[in-house]
């Protein structure tokens, strides 16, 4: 694809040159992003960041990423705090809010919302995950982490064998990462959820068209048993019609440090998009992992912010200025 100036709606966007392209120019951001170097290559720029939900990671790493690179951001959160709670339309707010930006990235509860703002934007809109529908920046993220975790382990992408777990209906994440999966060859993929919350069908349906192995099951062993990498997700109870109905759920697939040694291979690799939810009664990651080495999960959150500058380099088109523009950090920075 040609990224300059383009959107970035749906993980369908993408072939596997365009992902080389994208892990290409992140592995170059990393220098920036552990404040070893800075680089003023966006400086004048603006990124109009629009969030209508609660985000931790996808909010504040695209603005880092955003700032890292010179430039500076412009937020709005959740819809009180915004004219569209008056009547506005998206057609008038990404007609305004795009007057104000470069760039702008967005997150809605509702399926399709961003790719209807897109329409009216006069500069490029990056979906910041659209209700249940789709997270691609977060399932580029995810396979970037994939890839760099099983480089360490003397495997690639191709072959890979894989457990999702947890809510595959309403987890925007595992849809974006299946279809982006799609693009590769030879993968196992372990659907692990209660049957209520299955993975769609036209998802299943278009992993097995790309010739791959899938098990759908509700057996947490069966699928956490053989895979390389565990991805686990979070009953996604702002999507259910009550607390009561995400509570027929919550906690159903928990994992351990007792559960992975008993089950899963020495050195399998746990990822979660997170948020992890930490409440007794849900706990699907417990907190005995975090001295686990192969728990990426924060290693993942830190690749978010080398992928999200990745594209904004891309589509603003000063993927190859980044060094032009580059200084020496005067400040205490981190090792
Ligand atoms: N992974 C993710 O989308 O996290 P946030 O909801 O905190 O942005």
């Amino acid at each position: 694809m040609d990224f300059v100036g383009s959107h970035i709606l749906s993980i369908d966007q993408f072939d596997r040159s365009d992902i080389e392209k994208i892990f290409a120019v992140a592995d170059r951001m990393e220098p920036y992003a552990l404040r070893r170097k800075k680089t003023r290559v966006l400086e004048g720029a603006i990124l109009g960041n629009m969030f209508f939900e609660p985000s931790t990671r996808t909010r504040l790493s695209f603005g880092a990423a955003f700032n890292l690179l010179g430039g500076q951001v412009r937020e709005t959160t959740g819809f009180a705090s915004s004219a569209l709670v008056k009547g506005e339309s998206l057609f008038d707010t990404a007609r305004v809010i795009s007057g104000y930006s470069d760039i702008i990235c967005m997150r809605h509860p509702e399926s399709g919302s961003v790719a209807e703002f897109s329409q009216a934007s006069r500069v490029p809109v990056i979906n910041g995950g659209d209700g249940s529908n789709e997270h691609p920046t977060q399932a580029l993220l995810d396979l970037y982490t994939i890839k760099r975790e099983l480089v360490d382990r003397g495997a690639g992408i191709d072959g890979l064998k894989i457990a999702m777990i947890g809510d595959l209906k309403y987890g925007r994440t595992v849809h974006s990462l299946s279809q982006l999966l799609g693009l590769y060859k030879d993968v196992e993929i372990y659907l692990v959820s209660p049957k209520e919350l299955r993975m769609p069908d036209y998802i299943e349906e278009r992993l097995r068209k790309a010739g791959h192995r899938l098990v759908v099951t509700e057996s947490l062993e069966e699928g956490i048993n053989n895979a390389q990498i565990v991805y686990s997700t979070r009953i996604q109870e702002e999507r259910f019609k009550s607390t009561e109905e995400a509570d027929l759920y919550r906690g159903r697939f928990r994992i351990n440090q007792a559960i992975y040694t008993a089950n899963c291979q020495p050195n399998t690799v746990i990822m979660h998009p997170l948020p992890r939810d930490s409440r007794a009664e849900a706990n699907e990651l417990d907190g005995d992992l975090d001295a686990n080495p192969n728990l990426a999960i924060f290693r993942q959150a830190d690749n978010g912010v080398l992928v999200r500058m990745a594209l904004f380099a891309l589509i603003l088109k000063v993927d190859h200025l980044l060094e032009k523009y580059e200084r020496e950090v005067s400040w205490f920075t981190r090792k």
